[in-house]
């Protein structure tokens, strides 16, 4: 059976000392009796710490963990190892529990580059213009963004709840980049980007990637929609985190550029150990923030409890819901 330390050394974003790990352990086990003690649930999110998610009850993408949450019935507390907005999410649909963020820098770049005041002023504007606009937006945005939304997509299902929609000009909020690949995926539609963006996608060029695939041809590239678009058309496969771990324990390829956040990575060389997955080295500062201890904190004082009011969650919830019934 491999141990905890073997499975951790495959991990590359970090270098952990056996001692490390013997922590990592001591943690687990104090997080494992809290758990039960509250009768909690853990989800973490793809990108997160690899000793973070090796106590995980549960590890997926933002529209899985939003899935998720909203089916947890049996736990009283969903301990939310994600970013703020996630955990917002779980409150939305699941409002009987109690959902704790372990640590509250845990926020988003991209959440925050669409305030609800700004967003409701440019629909008002908008609609002025286009009476049959709908407003689609990420999931990665605030509750009160959520609310001013007709439906909400993730990166795993953006083109088909557009798609799924009467309208025929779309506002999409807040990921320029998402909704460049949407219209290119449904060029029927107008879409009209808000002109936000992702700092850790972003950053990625196409050099780096056509620089890797130069010295390996074979390699499969997989990048994730958030990045720019002459960086998306090098790609064998755009797609969501959780849709990059299944197409590449899928594939009969051996070797993948794995075009995103870093964290990923460690997920796939844990999980997919006969596989090399290369990337960049683009961390999410956000994602990375909360460690071992602060999920260990969390339990223990019921710390930091996520609330949203009911005049936002209410119009929040229709708009997830409206996502939920196109994935079904
Ligand atoms: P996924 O839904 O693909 O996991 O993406 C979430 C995210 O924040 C990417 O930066
Ligand atoms: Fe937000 Fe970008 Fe971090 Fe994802 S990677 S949580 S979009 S800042």
């Amino acid at each position: 059976m491999t141990t905890l330390f073997e499975e951790l050394q495959r991990v590359r974003t970090y270098d952990y000392t056996e001692e490390d790990v013997r922590g990592f352990e001591k943690l687990h086990e104090e997080i494992r009796a809290l758990k039960q003690q509250r009768n909690a649930v853990i989800v973490a999110h793809n990108y997160y710490r690899p000793e973070i998610l090796k106590v995980a009850d549960f590890v997926g993408d933002s529209l899985e963990l939003a899935l998720m949450a909203s089916k947890v019935k049996d736990a009283d507390v969903i301990c939310f190892c994600g970013v703020h907005f996630m955990a917002e999410t779980a409150k939305i649909v699941n409002p009987s529990r109690t959902v704790l963020l372990p640590n509250l820098a845990a926020g988003c770049q991209l959440a925050d580059s669409a305030p609800a005041e700004d967003l409701r002023a440019r629909i008002e504007e908008l609609r002025a213009l286009h009476p049959d606009l709908a407003v689609v937006s990420y999931v990665n945005t605030t509750a009160a963004v959520k609310a001013l939304s007709d439906i909400i997509c993730t990166s795993a299902n953006a083109a088909k709840v557009v798609q799924s929609l009467p309208n025929q000009t779309i506002l999409f909020v807040p990921d320029r980049n998402l909704a460049r690949h949407v219209a290119e995926q449904v060029p029927e539609k107008t879409i009209i980007p808000w002109e936000g963006f992702c700092y850790v996608h972003q950053q990625i060029t196409p050099q780096e990637v056509q620089r890797i695939r130069a010295a390996d041809p074979e390699i499969e590239v997989l990048v994730h929609p958030e990045c720019r678009g002459d960086v998306a058309k090098l790609a064998d496969a755009v797609l969501s985190t959780s849709g990059m771990v299944k197409y590449a324990k899928e594939r009969p390829a051996k070797r993948f550029l794995v075009v995103t956040e870093c964290g990923l990575t460690d997920r796939l060389a844990m999980e997919v150990p006969d596989k090399t997955f290369l990337k960049g080295c683009k961390l999410c500062t956000f994602m990375k923030v909360t460690t071992l201890e602060d999920v260990r904190d969390s339990l223990q004082l019921m710390r930091y409890e996520i609330e949203v009011p009911e005049d936002i969650r209410v119009p929040a919830e229709r708009a997830l819901q409206r996502m939920f019934d196109v994935v079904g």
